[in-house]
């Protein structure tokens, strides 16, 4: 076969509930028909008679029906159900809908989903998966880079709330995330930028040598040279894998993942999710706990620039012009907060991290504050996000 080649990476995740790997590599997709068929002896998957759904949206599949039905009979492809993109669509009654529609389809409990976009698509499709007849088994294609190195990973699914981001989900892994990286060659180069800030996030975090790898080929990862780019994605999948394998639940270690995420869900709260993308406004996040950790000598000087510089290589980041005040008043707001108690991830040099418990107000606020001097002297604001 024309596409025996081309070598595959494969994450392992196991955690107590869940154990299945993640592929990361090249033209996964065309052969995606008899890649499922060979997890099939494990699960099942891909036997005879099984009905397949798979869940995307109009724009990505305009793009890559071609090569997503490609190892499919061509007399019996999968149902197709469309999901339009935008957080306002990724709700409870967007679920409801589609599971009508699967129903209507004659899914049963043996049918498989897949979910085959970004990390809305991911998530909605996760969530509907874990929930409909009470579970039926879903596999990720993810085709961000946002949601190949982060959200396909780890087995949280949900919706938003009018009250807040998601708000409603549940815990479900998937059978295995077939991450094809040659789905970002159609990829906004902005949206291919803003989940590289999750990548620099797990560089910072737990992997000195990714960090190290980020810092020298920047270039290379950024116009996507697939040897580079995989190695990133498989990289970042590792660490999130190994993390998650810890601690499924978010009682301990899981929290590092949220390096960047405290002030960064402040700043989509506080602009409406209307001007940064999520991996823009972690990023800010990250400059700003920096800081702190600098503060607080958890970084060296020397450290502190080194990850602002890997931060501002993977930019341009867009102006921020925010009074302080309502970031922490978006911050207090933050269902991470458990119980009044504020958790600050710190950098801990590089490649390690910390969870502080105790950071005061006035430590945030001035954190929040130098960020913010930088942020407002960054290029003109981004145009408004329009969705497509
Ligand atoms: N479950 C988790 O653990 C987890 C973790 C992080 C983020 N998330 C969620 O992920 C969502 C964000 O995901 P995202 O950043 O992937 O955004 P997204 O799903 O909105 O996709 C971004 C845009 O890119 C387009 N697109 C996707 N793939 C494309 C491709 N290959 N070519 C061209 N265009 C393409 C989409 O149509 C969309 O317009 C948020 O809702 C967030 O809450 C979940
Ligand atoms: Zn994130």
């Amino acid at each position: 076969m024309r596409y025996d080649n081309l070598s595959v990476r494969t994450i392992q995740v196991k955690t107590g509930s869940a154990d299945y790997p993640v592929f990361v590599g090249r033209e996964l997709l065309p052969t995606l028909r008899r890649r499922i068929s060979a997890i099939a002896g494990k699960t099942g998957a891909g036997k005879t008679g099984q009905r397949l759904f798979v869940l995307t949206s109009p724009a990505i599949w305009s793009l890559w029906a071609d090569a997503f039905l490609e190892s499919f009979p061509h007399d019996d492809p999968p149902t197709t159900l469309f999901l339009d993109p935008g957080e306002e669509h990724k709700r409870l009654r967007t679920v409801e809908r589609l599971a009508e529609q699967m129903a209507e389809a004659r899914a049963d409990r043996s049918s498989l989903l897949v979910a085959f976009g970004g990390g809305i698509v991911g998530d909605v499709g996760g969530f509907l998966a874990a929930i409909f007849m009470r579970g039926i088994d879903y596999i990720q294609v993810p085709t961000t880079l946002l949601a190949q190195v982060d959200s396909s990973v780890g087995g949280k699914t949900g919706v938003n709330l009018q009250a807040g981001k998601n708000l409603v989900g549940s815990f479900h892994h998937p059978l295995a995330v077939f991450a094809d990286i040659d789905l970002l060659q159609t990829l906004p180069a902005r949206e291919l930028r803003a989940g590289l800030f999750e990548s620099v996030k797990a560089g910072i975090i737990r992997d000195p040598k990714l960090f190290a790898f980020m810092e020298r080929r920047a270039e290379a990862i950024l116009s996507c040279e697939p040897k580079a780019i995989e190695y990133v994605v498989a990289a970042s999948v590792k660490m999130k894998a190994e993390v998650v394998g810890i601690d499924e639940m978010e009682s301990g270690l899981r929290m590092i993942l949220n390096y960047g995420h405290t002030l960064g869900h402040a700043i989509e709260a506080a602009t409406r999710y209307k001007q940064l993308l999520h991996g823009e406004a972690v990023a800010w996040g990250m400059v700003a706990a920096t800081r702190l950790g600098l503060r607080r000598g958890t970084v060296s000087q020397a450290e502190a620039d080194r990850i602002e510089k890997l931060i501002h290589a993977y930019g341009p980041l867009p102006a921020l012009r925010l009074p302080a005040n309502r970031l922490l008043d978006a911050a207090t707001r933050d269902k991470k907060n458990r119980a009044g108690v504020r958790r600050f991830i710190l950098p801990s040099g590089i490649g390690d991290a910390v969870v502080a418990k105790d950071v005061t107000d006035d430590e945030m606020s001035s954190a929040a504050e130098s960020m913010l001097r930088t942020a407002r002297l960054a290029a003109e604001p981004a145009p408004a996000l329009v969705e497509a």
